[in-house]
């Protein structure tokens, strides 16, 4: 019985999912072969469920073998575990499974003495170096830092011979697009991969073309079609984006240090985005996050005087509008009002701020890592213009600037001081 379900990875994947049929570019994927696999595919394609299914044959076929699954957050990775361990439970391979743990590292245990752990590929590769491995996959590959690839990846690749799959969608010319690049050229060893949206045809074609309708179509070009898109209105770009990111958990209030709390006002369809910096040393982090919508004015202002009571921070909020009244009845609060060149002297400033490497965030928070991949400064008239992509919201953005703003004032203030000494 055992041996007919691993008669092949097709069958084997549709009892683990329990699928009726499979699309050919997905048997494709299943079948893919090489000691690099790039697999670069549109949202929605079926990267995680076909690249789990690949995984979880490998162990099974392979006694004692071992499996890392890296992400640019253990969130991130986790989905690979999340998705495997709820298959498993409804599916006739469950008897192949010995056992599953949730931390430190989520793993599965295979009764075969195999084994799948995810971990994150933050803080340099800490949590994936020196491990014995018989088969890496990245996931969100294009997210991933260059030198962790090349640092860590690389080398352990060459250790152990084992071979890795990178799994994402496009996201900047970095390591992930040269090694897709390579695939296409030599297909010995590496060997590329490509897909987009409509090669899942399982996927409810309205909502594709719902999503189609919402998306500007250079985010669609990349982000559904896979495609490696060159932009250069990206205000945010991802080489400097990418140094920011790390692996945690943004950690609260905790005594002694000191906040900057940034605030962006819901106007008609967007969201309010209330971000609190600890700005006690660089790189300042994120200590807590909030984003709502359709929330009354009165409840957000609510919102916003508790979190300067606690924090006992300065409120860096956004007055213009309907935000003038608003400010007026928020508690240390710094209004700031746009003009065209207010705006961009306070998106100059957070840009500067990642140059320098002055702020950490969440990898984990992608909404907030999206907005700013995708904000953009678009030509109008003789100046430029700075904003959200068409279809995508900069509230995050925006909150961010302003927290990151009130710290800059403070470190100007006081080298003025300082000047008049
Ligand atoms: N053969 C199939 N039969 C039925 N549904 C399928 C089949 N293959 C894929 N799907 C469904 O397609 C959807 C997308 O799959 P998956 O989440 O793996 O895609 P993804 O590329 O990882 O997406 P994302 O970009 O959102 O991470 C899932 O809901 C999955 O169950
Ligand atoms: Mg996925």
């Amino acid at each position: 019985m055992i041996a007919r379900k691993l008669r092949n990875i097709e069958t084997f994947t549709k009892l683990l999912f329990g699928y009726s049929e499979i699309a050919p570019k997905q048997r494709e994927l299943l079948y893919l072969n090489g000691s690099t696999q790039v697999i670069c595919a549109g949202r929605r394609f079926g990267k995680t469920n076909y690249v789990a299914g690949k995984i979880f044959y490998y162990a099974t076929i392979h006694p004692k073998s071992r499996v890392i699954v890296g992400g640019p957050s253990l969130d991130q990775a986790k989905i690979y575990y999340d998705l495997l361990t709820e298959a498993i439970e409804l599916s006739p391979l469950k008897g192949f499974v010995k056992k599953t743990k949730d931390s430190p590292f989520p793993t599965i245990y295979l009764k075969n003495g195999s084994s799948i752990t995810v971990r994150s590929t933050a803080h340099n590769g800490k949590y994936l170096r020196g491990r014995k491995v018989n088969l890496v996959v990245l996931t969100e590959a294009a997210f991933i830092k260059d030198s962790v690839y090349e640092q860590v990846i690389t080398p352990m690749k060459l250790d152990t011979g084992a071979p890795v799959i990178l799994e994402s969608t496009p996201n900047g010319m970095n390591y992930f697009y040269e090694e897709y690049q390579r695939g296409l050229k030599n297909k010995k060893h590496t060997i590329s991969f490509h897909a987009t949206v409509y090669d899942n045809p399982f996927l409810d074609q309205e909502e594709i073309e719902n999503a189609k309708a919402k998306t500007p179509d250079y985010v669609w070009r990349q982000e559904y079609l896979a495609e490696f898109v060159d932009d250069d209105t990206v205000f945010f770009p991802w080489k400097i984006l990418v140094e920011a990111f790390e692996d945690y958990k943004p950690e609260g209030y905790k005594d002694g240090r000191k906040y900057s709390i940034g605030v962006d006002l819901a106007k008609y369809r967007d969201y309010t985005v209330i971000i609190v910096l600890d700005v006690t040393e660089e790189p300042f982090k994120i200590a807590e996050f909030h984003r709502f919508n359709q929330i009354p004015y009165e409840e957000v202002i609510r919102i916003v005087n508790d979190l300067q009571a606690k924090y006992r921070a300065q409120v860096y909020l956004d007055a213009t509008g309907v935000g003038d009244p608003i400010s007026e009845r928020i508690n240390a609060c710094v209004p700031f009002v746009f003009s065209q060149k207010s705006k961009s002297e306070l998106l100059h400033n957070l840009l500067l701020n990642f140059e320098q490497q002055k702020l950490q965030l969440p990898a984990s928070n992608t909404i907030l890592r999206d907005e700013l991949r995708f904000f953009r400064r678009i030509q109008s008239g003789s100046g430029f213009k700075l904003e959200a992509q068409e279809g995508y919201h900069d509230d995050c953005v925006m909150a961010l600037a302003l927290a990151v703003w009130g710290q800059t004032r403070r470190q100007e203030a006081f080298s003025t001081q300082l000047d008049i000494l």
